[in-house]
């Protein structure tokens, strides 16, 4: 059988001495060792400031093209001034040869003036606002205390068509912390998706299969970033051996079951989840002690921990359209035209990197990594 002879190529009758086309593909997808994507994006991403932006801006800028960068310095950026003057010193800290774009977000609190929103949207370097419900999560504490007060910047983002970005956690602190998600949904997002029908929402690293399945029914301009350590990871991670300081982040991992969830909607093809790493470095003594800080770095292989979790999941040829197609096309961006390839190839996790005057603890700190970013 043949293309030439003017019949229609049958796949389904194909056969191989005794494999069957669909043994092929499978064979295939085993020993599938090197993959080419285009470039992607990282639409969740702690850079912090000063001497710090050094070590995490280089990671990021190695395998990203760009990153929504979150606003949740001390101070925190409110105005679109401060995320012009942010984004510079980011800038000036992106290795010579790398063309990485920072895109902004403004920090929303109770008195975000709804002007302030027009000059985000007209500086063209603003692209979201985050909702932080005030004391959810690391420099949160300037945020919105009840989203009831925020009408007229909901309404003029919905205009302006601002995303508005979310950390869906409610704070009371009644609620369990590994409920706090979905308690936020019932108690506020569901409000929020119905009083704004034009705004476009992106519920931020999501935990939990309540919320991969609120997104994934909800309408299309409402969207969700999934990390790499909540598909890796599951709750026992933070106790494995003793306290592991340096997997808890929030929202906080959650059972295997939420894990599995959030995988299913990675791999699905659904353009509504799309990478975002959450990566939010911290010096390593203010996660090593009492009441240490949340955040789990990962910059330093994001890309590779994502290729990890879709080839566990036989999925790697739904990993372009996760990291570098569903973020853009939901921003309404253009994809990027460069090229990243990653090879299956065993390398060690440094211990640490400098940071600052101390250390960065990174996830996988002095074990292995399978996968390789090897050309961009
Ligand atoms: C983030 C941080 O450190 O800035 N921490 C975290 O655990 N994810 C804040 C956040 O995104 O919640
Ligand atoms: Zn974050």
């Amino acid at each position: 059988m043949s293309a030439d002879n003017g019949e229609a190529l049958n796949l389904e009758d194909w056969q191989f001495g005794s494999f069957s086309i669909d043994d092929l593909q499978l064979l295939d997808k085993d020993i599938m060792d090197r993959i080419t994507i285009t470039t992607p994006d990282d639409w969740h991403l702690h850079l912090r400031d000063g001497e710090a932006l050094r070590t995490v801006v280089a990671h990021s800028a190695a395998q990203f093209a760009r990153a929504i960068v979150m606003p949740n310095l001390t101070p925190p950026v409110i105005t679109t001034a401060l995320a012009q003057a942010y984004r510079k010193r980011i800038l000036s800290a992106v290795p010579s040869q790398s063309l990485f774009d920072p895109l902004m977000t403004l920090y929303l609190t109770d008195n975000t003036d709804p002007d302030e929103i027009r000059r985000a949207k007209n500086s063209n370097i603003v692209l979201a606002a985050k909702y932080y419900p005030a004391g959810a999560t690391t420099n949160s504490d300037s945020g919105v205390t009840d989203i009831g007060r925020c009408h007229a910047v909901l309404q003029a983002m919905a205009d302006e068509g601002l995303p508005l970005l979310i950390h869906g956690e409610v704070t009371d602190p009644a609620i369990d912390v590994f409920d706090r998600e979905k308690v936020f949904i019932e108690r506020e997002l569901i409000g929020i998706v119905e009083r704004y029908p034009t705004l476009s929402i992106v519920l931020e690293h999501i935990t939990t299969s309540h919320a991969a399945q609120f997104v994934a029914s909800a309408r299309p301009n409402v969207g969700a970033t999934i990390t790499a350590h909540h598909l890796l990871l599951n709750r026992n991670a933070i106790f494995q051996g003793g306290v592991r300081p340096h997997h808890y982040c929030l929202p906080v991992l959650k059972r295997e079951e939420h894990r599995q969830a959030l995988l299913k909607a990675a791999i699905s093809g659904d353009p509504k989840f799309f990478l975002g790493t959450d990566s939010a470095p911290h010096e390593r003594g203010t996660k090593e002690c009492d009441g240490g800080c949340a955040g789990v770095y990962t910059a330093h292989a994001a890309l590779e921990f994502y290729a990890e979790v879709f080839d566990a999941a036989g999925a790697l040829d739904r990993l372009e359209g996760f990291a570098s197609h569903h973020g853009a096309d939901f921003y309404g961006v253009p994809r990027n035209t460069t090229r990243i390839a990653l090879e299956r190839s065993e390398w060690r996790v440094p211990g640490s990197f400098p940071y600052g005057e101390g250390q960065l603890v990174p996830l996988r700190a002095g074990a292995t990594a399978a996968w390789k970013v090897v050309a961009s």
